[in-house]
């Protein structure tokens, strides 16, 4: 019982808390960013309170963070107005620039995030409770992403930068900018998953309205200056409030081109459907999914329980790529669970500063009680929570439980936790996972473990058809970030990855003109000249 007791005593007191860790005082943004301008914000404000909770000698009280604006329709459309000037219906300065020039600004703004790294760092671990080095990981990915995306650019723009002739036509076919783009990431990777929209969107010609996620917001705070100071204004735009009054209703006026988001499809269906012409929108989703971890008899048990539990449990669950349902051969099902339970002991819970920390606080308020739901709902049909202490609660601080043996009554068979609630299913035969699969309403990636490669190649022809990523003896994820990054059914729309990702923000678009002395004429004096920014044959080195 005191071994149980201290395990969930997480918190610390004011004096625990390491001084670099903490915010020098709260952050009260005011500032959001319309036209090249920070505009000051004097109305309605959201707090911001960290998952991290300090323990006093009355129980616990929250530690604030700060505050951020709640702008709203007015200034969503401020916002709107400014886009469109800056894009001018394509004949705008950026959407018209050379690429050459494009990657100058991109350039330019990467130096300057990089100068905010440590301030960044901090608030996205206070804000959303991932560990520091969790933190600082997503830091330099993104900034590893956005030098990969100016490479990839450059080597799309130099395979472009000729004419091509066929059948007597001349042409140069390019990829150009598609509009006035949206952009809104999740919380669980408020920068990385973010920019990985709003960055190709930008570099491609575009114009965006961003707007960050419902945790993680503070974080972009450090970089609003260098969003301003590097790009012409009204290419981007940064605006902070309920989706409701602000994305939703620039999505009723049907003057968004390209709706960029990550998060759930509730959301996404919502804010979609407002949409008045459709067919003009172009959609770039991650949504949600339940990736499943199939592990075979023979399977390496050592290496599938690590994997696992990396899959499941890496910051809490809260990851889309996450393990989020294991199905176990009947035949090592009791093996496999004590194993996957003795690692789970191991892990290090607490603080998101501590050295190796995995499991840290909630920054959902609601999540806890979502846990305990479905908890207490596996528990009534059947299934056991077969770890210690497994959903216990303080404040904002879950436990990992692991449920065993959980079927298809459950709510967790079906719904995607996102959180440290972790089922195991036991199966005989490879047809049980398989058909959870074909059922599912997600269609993102599945890992399987096993060592028979006669039996992994009869799984991995149906199964890469069921999902977009069959990882073999190793846990589902997103990276490297030059892989595709996708999945079926409900869990996307479109391909992400440095290169699918410049292709998903632009349209290609083409000059072509017949075999002829006048054409040869024009075209000549167009490209010598270097009087056209399309037209040429300049050759990014
Ligand atoms: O939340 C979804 C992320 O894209 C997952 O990325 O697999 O690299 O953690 P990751």
């Amino acid at each position: 019982m005191i071994e149980i007791e201290k395990r969930m005593d997480v918190f610390p007191t004011e004096e625990q808390i390491p001084a670099n860790m903490v915010l020098a005082a709260p952050l009260e943004q005011k500032e959001y960013l319309i036209n090249g301008e920070l505009k000051m914000w004097t109305g309605t404000v959201q707090e911001v309170f960290s998952p991290v909770r300090i323990k006093g000698t009355n129980g616990y009280s929250k530690m604030r963070l700060g505050s951020f604006p709640i702008v709203g329709e007015k200034e969503s459309f401020e916002a709107l107005e400014a886009a469109q000037k800056a894009y001018d219906l394509g004949r705008g300065i950026w959407p018209t620039m050379p690429v050459k020039k494009r990657i100058e600004h991109m350039l330019r703004f990467t130096k300057m995030m990089k100068e905010q790294r440590s301030e960044v760092v901090k608030l996205l671990m206070l804000e959303i409770g991932k560990s520091y080095k969790d933190s600082e990981k997503e830091f330099d990915r993104t900034v590893e992403y956005i030098i990969d995306t100016i490479d990839a650019l450059k080597n799309l723009d130099r395979d472009s930068s000729r004419i091509q002739m066929k059948s007597d036509i001349y042409a140069q076919i390019r990829r150009g900018p598609l509009g006035i783009t949206v952009c809104m990431g999740p919380y669980n990777y408020p920068l990385n998953e973010t920019f990985a929209l709003l960055i190709p969107a930008l570099i491609m010609g575009n114009v965006v309205i961003f707007k960050p996620a419902k945790h993680g917001v503070l974080l972009i705070h450090p970089l609003l200056n260098a969003f301003k100071e590097c790009f012409p204004k009204g290419v981007i735009n940064i605006i902070y409030g309920h989706g409701k009054d602000t994305i939703a209703k620039l999505m009723e006026s049907g003057k968004i081109d390209v709706f960029s988001f990550i998060g759930s499809s509730k959301i996404a269906n919502i804010l979609k459907k407002s949409h008045p012409r459709p067919n003009r929108l172009r959609s770039v989703m991650g949504l949600e999914a339940k990736n499943p971890a199939i592990v075979l008899p023979d399977a390496d048990l050592d290496l599938a329980v690590n994997e696992c539990i990396l899959g499941s449990l890496s910051f809490n669950g809260q990851r889309c790529t996450a393990l989020k349902i294991i199905f176990v051969h009947e035949q090592i099902a009791d093996e496999f669970n004590k194993r996957y339970v003795k690692k789970l002991e191991s892990l290090k819970m607490g603080m998101p500063w501590e050295d190796g920390v995995m499991i840290t606080p909630l920054p959902e308020l609601d999540k806890p009680q979502y846990m305990k739901e479905l908890i207490e709902d596996a528990t009534k049909k059947g299934a056991s929570v077969i770890n210690k202490n497994g959903g216990a609660i303080n404040e904002s601080f879950v436990y990992p439980a692991v449920l065993y043996p959980v079927n298809t009554e459950m709510r967790i068979y079906h719904e995607e936790q996102f959180g440290p609630v972790v089922p195991i299913c036991s199966f005989k035969s490879i047809a049980e996972p398989i058909q959870y699969m074909v059922d599912s309403n997600f269609g993102q990636q599945v890992s399987i473990f096993g060592t028979d490669s006669a039996q992994l190649a009869g799984l991995i022809d149906p199964l890469v058809n069921q999902v977009c990523r069959v990882n073999i003896n190793c846990q589902c994820q997103r990276g490297p970030d030059m892989f595709p990054f996708n999945g079926r059914k409900d869990s996307a729309e479109g391909t992400l990855s440095v290169t699918d990702a410049l292709r998903v923000f632009s349209i290609r678009t083409m000059v072509a003109g017949k075999d002829m002395d006048l054409n040869k004429k024009i075209l000549t004096e167009i490209i010598e000249g270097r009087r056209s920014n399309f037209l040429s044959t300049d050759y990014i080195l």
